[in-house]
């Protein structure tokens, strides 16, 4: 296994979601920070790096593990995804900063607070990472995705924020 903290700066933002996330979730049309290796790893389209995800018109529904250590901030991806109105994102739990009171306390539909730590893979060894001592929450903007929450079987608590 590899170990969560041996990242490089080259490989720090590149951690994967693991598989078995995804297909519990079901389908997704777009991922806007996709893995340079394998961009529809995680939805139909995958805007890289280089085609900057950020910049571009999102479409459908939306999987969003946002890049972490780089410019910008993970709350700018999340805030394109709430005025989005329709996706999942994979983010740990920040209840203490301001973003996390606007951007996902006041406009998110429902938090999934995951079980467990999630084992997140390395990119290139195409390995599970060991020691990720942070916790993880999913965010579902749009009913729809509260129902994905509800039918998706990953351990957690169902938190409803929105009616
Ligand atoms: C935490 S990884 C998530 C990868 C994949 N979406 C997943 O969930 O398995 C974040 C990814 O965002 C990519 N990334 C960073 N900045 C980006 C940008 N401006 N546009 C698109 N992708 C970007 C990184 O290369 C990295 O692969």
């Amino acid at each position: 296994m590899t170990s969560f903290f041996s990242r490089t700066a080259a490989t720090r933002d590149d951690w994967q979601t693991p598989r078995h996330i995804i297909s519990a979730l079901g389908h997704f049309d777009l991922d806007p920070c996709a893995n340079n290796d394998d961009p529809t790893r995680c939805g139909s389209t995958g805007f890289t790096i280089e085609q900057d995800g950020l910049s571009r018109e999102w479409h459908g529904r939306v999987w969003l593990n946002p890049p972490y250590g780089g410019a910008t901030p993970a709350k700018v991806w999340l805030m394109k995804l709430a005025r989005h109105g329709n996706g999942v994102a994979l983010v740990p739990p920040r209840v203490g900063a301001r973003w996390f009171h606007d951007v996902v306390l006041s406009t998110a539909h429902a938090i999934l607070f995951l079980k467990g730590r999630v084992s997140f893979i390395d990119p290139v060894a195409q390995r599970p990472a060991r020691g990720n001592n942070a916790d993880s929450i999913l965010i579902a903007y749009g009913l729809e995705n509260v129902v994905a929450f509800e039918k998706c079987g990953l351990e957690g608590r169902l938190w409803r924020l929105l009616p």
